[in-house]
């Protein structure tokens, strides 16, 4: 059957067992598909647990195909054919290949008609049509819908979708699926039909169907040529209260998406519907968004200020993706970040836009170091493009969303916004209605602005985090100074040698006496191993201010000491550069207390007061700038990670800050502001506070046990309630049951809050934390099929750098269990909780040695998924 392939050749790797988990798709094999399917009508009749799905294809010998393929490929996942048609006639001409369905044609054109049954209700893979509480609903990106019915399922055969879904009334009152409904009717037997027509030809991918009980919060929107939209968003009936946020939001992104990139929604009618299973945050099907629910639902009661931010991200990117993902959408699997990385730096943009643009930088760069150069330093590093994956689920990553967002961000700074928008003007009309590459969307970008941009592309295709030096000199005599830059990147796996890249750094110099901008930014850009740069007419000694607002995603290196540091963290004229200043004089501390080195914390302590005290900074990029990095940051810093020493020297620092600086932290801790007053100074104050909470604590533990007590106590609003309850969570003293306690008791039938009850135990850093998630997943409200819950334990653990690495490797072992006991269940959620082992060459040898001997075991298991498998093998690397 090897000649009759249509999609990607697949190869088994050289030193493999020929198992079908073994299978690796390169990007090198792509061709284009043999038959195109123009237009598709599919029949849901529509059961919990038996669903007979019918569907007709139209078929089209594609004219720019190689090959005259008379055999039609179609990809299914644990699905049998029931019958086959071709032109109306029943068909023998099949026959399957592994789980792809393969059918002989004899002419160009042709009608077939598939049928097929599957049971939603045992599909706990969440992928293709599941139920959740009672409802349907469907997730088909990347490979979901073969899981549906037999289909070319690849993203570049764009078919019309006309579908027609019939159930019972009763259960299943509201039915919904892609584009506008057309007609309704009823049936015998209190069964109800209707039909919908989706006018844009797309993927089956971007196929999504939802039936249930469900209510909507409707409104709606007039885009700027003037056409009403309906709006609704779908959840249960009794979370309909909380959908007003959501709601808001996609308004907000509907009319930001028509200022700033002129991009219009193109149906009547835009649909949201609310899931309580779903494996990802939310997903952007054609006119019908599904969303876990965790991104939908929100009030001041349950939901933190983080949660509403989230929301409002989730919704906007989803939204976006219309444009960038479902009318221009990809090629193949490859091109993920084409969709992933542009709309993450549209939905970064959009959220920017509407609160703090420093703070929001901020929280990107802290999230894309946590766990995009982590991935880029690991055994699983891959390039923003990746060459070859097993599994395609397992390359959602931090590499191909953020740091491709971060590589659109570079050529967003070099062509500056009237360039940059020229340019995906340009895409969005060149490529509409077409599946496009990473390469169409830089030469969109080069064509529209007249620019060339081709030194970026590497940024597509080589993997690892580029390390930048920086050294400046100065000559009091000739008033001038000069910069040293060189670059490296070091290997990953499969790329030994690496080129130099194009890194733009925003660059100005900062007066050690002054403190004003001496030499005014300016945008160096770095394309050599080595480079010089020079600046003029100085008349004091200059600090380097480099990578301000954090123009590459790189990892400086700038000669800086404590003095310089401390001189920066106050008067640096870039909010970005000033934060970066604290930062780097907290983590010289703190890297160097873990080797056991005496370190003099006053430099650090008198930046913190400082920033307390600053008049001119508003309170959110206050709590940014005096937040310890996190353990997880300080170990990657490490040659050799010893995680016990990481917490002690955090340990220490913080005890420093919190008994140093008691009456400032005190007066930010006291600052209450009310839970649903959510203007940026409200939010600021709020975290504020309970950063100044964390530091009291490490200063006085009885003071933050009185303190987090009655911050819990007279909480209004889920932000100061869950903060105080995680510094709780961390101390002793009957306070913290207590206080857990109470807040199950309060919250035990709200699912999202009690997620929050199970992360703010996986977080609490205690020594016996190990052994409290041990118990949390023996607990009646656990559960492995719902991944919020599997989540709010296992990865949240796996974060918790000190009691997941905990040296009697307890924690190692209860992860790698979950992860065996979830892969028979979810595969991708699974795999996703795999990379926590990654770091193992990095530590010790004892914890070194633990975690190996837990990827071996899961590596070794029987009947492992092929998501799992790949994530486990590469890991041991
Ligand atoms: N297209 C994805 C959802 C998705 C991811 C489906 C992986 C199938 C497999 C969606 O647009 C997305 O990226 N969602 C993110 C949130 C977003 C704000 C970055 C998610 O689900 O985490
Ligand atoms: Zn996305």
């Amino acid at each position: 059957m090897a000649d009759v392939r249509t999609l990607p050749d697949a190869e088994v790797a050289p030193d493999a067992p020929p198992s079908p988990t073994h299978v690796t798709i390169r990007r090198e094999d792509y061709t284009p598909p043999d038959w195109l399917v123009p237009e598709i009508a599919l029949k849901f009749t529509l059961e919990l647990d038996k669903t007979k799905v019918q569907s007709k294809l139209t078929v089209r010998r594609n004219p720019t195909s190689a090959t005259a393929n008379a055999v039609l490929r179609l990809n299914g996942d644990e699905l049998k054919p029931v019958g086959i048609w071709v032109d109306g006639t029943p068909s023998e001409a099949w026959e399957m290949d592994g789980d792809d369905l393969l059918v002989t044609l004899a002419g160009d054109a042709h009608e077939v008609a598939i049928e097929t049954e599957i049971n939603p209700s045992a599909n706990s893979k969440l992928m293709g049509l599941y139920a959740s509480n009672d409802m349907l609903c469907t997730q088909c990106e990347a490979e979901g819908f073969r899981r549906i019915t037999f289909f070319p399922d690849r993203p570049d055969v764009l078919s019309k979708y006309r579908v027609r879904m019939e159930a019972d009334e009763a259960r299943f009152p509201i039915l919904l699926t892609n584009g506008n409904p057309v007609a309704t009717g009823k049936l015998d037997g209190g069964r109800h039909w209707a039909e919908w027509e989706d006018p844009f030809p797309k993927p089956s991918y971007l196929f999504a169907l939802v039936a249930g009980d469900l209510k909507p919060n409707r409104d709606s929107f007039t885009t700027m040529s003037g056409r009403k939209v309906d709006l609704a968003i779908w959840v249960r009936e009794a979370d309909l209260a909380k959908t007003g946020h959501a709601m808001e939001s996609l308004k907000a992104a509907m009319a930001w998406d028509e200022k700033v990139y002129g991009r219009e929604y193109d149906l009547d009618l835009f649909n949201i519907v609310a899931v309580s299973d779903f494996n990802m945050g939310a997903m952007e099907n054609k006119g019908l968004n599904i969303f876990n629910s965790a991104y939908v639902l929100a009030d001041t009661d349950t939901a933190t200020d983080v949660d509403f931010d989230n929301i409002a991200r989730v919704v906007a990117h989803e939204y976006f993706h219309n444009w960038s993902g479902d009318r221009v959408t990809c090629l193949d699997w490859f091109q993920l970040s084409l969709k992933e990385g542009f709309t993450v730096f549209r939905d970064q943009s959009f959220s920017a836009d509407t609160g703090s643009p420093a703070v929001k930088r901020i929280e990107d760069v802290r999230s894309l170091r946590s766990f995009q150069f982590p991935e880029d330093s690991g055994p699983l590093a891959h390039p923003v493009r990746p060459d070859s994956y097993m599994e395609i689920s397992n390359f959602y990553t931090a590499t191909v969303y953020n740091k491709g967002a971060e590589l659109i961000r570079m050529m967003h700074t070099v062509l500056g916004p009237e360039k940059f928008r020229a340019g995906t003007d340009l895409y969005f009309q060149r490529h509409d209605g077409q599946a496009a590459t990473c390469d169409d969307f830089v030469k969109a970008l080069e064509d529209g602005s007249g620019v060339d941009l081709s030194a970026f592309k590497i940024w597509y295709s080589q993997a690892g985090t580029p390390l930048v030096d920086a050294r400046v000199s100065y000559d009091p005599g000739s008033g001038t100074a000069t910069m040293e830059l060189e670059q490296r990147v070091k290997p990953t796996p499969g790329q030994p040698e690496k080129a130099p890249m194009p890194i733009p750094l925003k660059t100005a110099l900062i007066g050690e006496k002054s403190g004003a901008e001496i030499a005014p930014e300016r945008l160096v850009l770095l394309d050599q191993p080595k480079q010089s740069v020079r600046f003029e007419g100085l008349s004091e000694a200059p600090l380097l201010s480099i990578n301000r607002g954090f123009s590459a995603p790189v990892v400086m290196r700038a000669q800086r000491g404590p003095h310089d540091l401390e001189r920066l963290a106050q008067s640096d004229t870039d909010p970005f550069a000033r934060y970066e200043a604290m930062q780097d004089l907290a983590m010289n501390l703190l890297t160097a207390g873990a080797r056991g080195e005496e370190v003099d914390p006053e430099p650090l302590i008198r930046a913190v007061r400082n920033t307390l005290d600053s008049n001119a900074l508003d309170p959110a990029f206050k709590a940014e700038a005096i937040l310890l990095p996190q353990e997880a940051l300080i170990a990657e810093r490490m040659d050799v990670v010893d995680s016990d020493a990481v917490h002690r020297s955090r340990e220490h620092l913080r005890h420093a800050l919190g008994s140093s600086l008691a009456a400032e932290l005190k007066r930010a801790q006291a600052s209450v502001m009310a839970g649903a007053d959510r203007t940026p100074l409200a939010k600021g104050t709020r975290r504020l506070r309970s950063v100044a909470l964390d530091l009291i604590a490490g200063g006085d533990p009885a003071e933050g046990v009185r303190l987090a007590k009655a911050q819990f106590d007279a909480a209004d609003n889920m932000t100061d309630r869950q903060r105080s309850l995680a510094v709780l969570a961390s101390l002793d003293g009957p306070e913290r049951e207590e206080a857990l306690a109470a807040f199950l008791d309060r919250f035990k039938d709200d699912a999202l809050v009690v997620d929050k009850w199970f992360a703010i135990q996986a977080q609490s850093q205690r020594t016996d934390t190990p052994e409290r998630v041990e118990r949390l997943a023996t607990h009646p409200l656990f559960s492995l099929t719902n991944p919020n819950r599997l989540r709010a334990v296992v990865s949240q653990f796996a974060m918790n750098h000190w009691a997941f690495n905990e040296e009697s490797g307890r924690g190692y072992r209860f992860v790698s269990d979950m992860i065996m006991a979830a892969d028979r269940l979810n595969p991708q959620i699974a795999a996703r909780l795999v990379p926590a082992f990654g770091k193992w060459r990095r530590f010790e040898p004892k914890r070194s040695a633990l975690m190996h001997e837990q990827l071996e075991r899961i590596v070794g298991t029987a009947g492992l998924s092929r998501d799992t498998y790949e994530q486990a093998s590469k890991s041991l690397g």
